[in-house]
């Protein structure tokens, strides 16, 4: 069954060269972001793109040091406002909201020939701190992307049928 390149391809990658991104590139990947569609249209993304070397070392100190974090030379803290909206369902919207245009993201820096790598282990306070990240608002991943050093092989998935049913459960 035929998908998105970017897609089916998919790899997290963790061993990244130490050569920056084109600007032309990140600019793209945060376009991607941009055009993400969110519950009622609120955009709840907000974005800080970490290049410089000093500020990449904090982040890698709050992110306790894990190798593939001090690899990336650039991380996108994503960021949120909206942290109480909730959907018309009772659920909250940001984390759906946020998830999409990290995915956008992702399939965009597989399309510029780039590794990404998303992460949720760091300290928010840290990185809040570190990023001067309003306090309404939450960090909720970090985007590691550079050119990838390493080709992994993909991670198994389920098949199909254990996660798509026809008309009932
Ligand atoms: C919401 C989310 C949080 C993640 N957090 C981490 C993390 O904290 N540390 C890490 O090494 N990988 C993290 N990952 C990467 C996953 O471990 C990885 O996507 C998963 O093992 C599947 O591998 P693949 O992306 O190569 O297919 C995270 C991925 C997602 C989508």
């Amino acid at each position: 069954m035929e998908v998105l390149k970017e897609i089916s391809d998919w790899v997290t990658i963790s061993n990244f060269k130490p050569d920056s991104i084109p600007q032309e590139s990140l600019d793209r990947i945060v376009s991607a972001a941009q055009r993400a569609p969110s519950a009622k249209n609120r955009q709840p993304w907000r974005l800080v793109a970490v290049r410089k070397r000093d500020v990449l070392e904090k982040i890698y100190s709050a992110a306790y040091m894990e190798e593939h974090v001090g690899k990336a030379p650039v991380i996108i803290a994503v960021c949120t406002t909206n942290v109480d909206y909730k959907m018309p369902n009772g659920q909250l919207a940001y984390p759906i909201d946020i998830g999409i245009s990290l995915a956008f993201m992702m399939v965009q820096a597989r399309a510029e020939g780039l590794g990404a790598h998303t992460i949720t282990t760091y300290d928010e306070e840290q990185v809040r701190q570190i990023l001067t990240v309003p306090y309404q608002m939450r960090v909720v991943a970090l985007l590691l992307l550079g050119y990838a050093e390493e080709t992994p092989l993909q991670r198994e998935r389920r098949p199909l049928d254990q996660l798509l049913a026809y008309d009932h459960w």
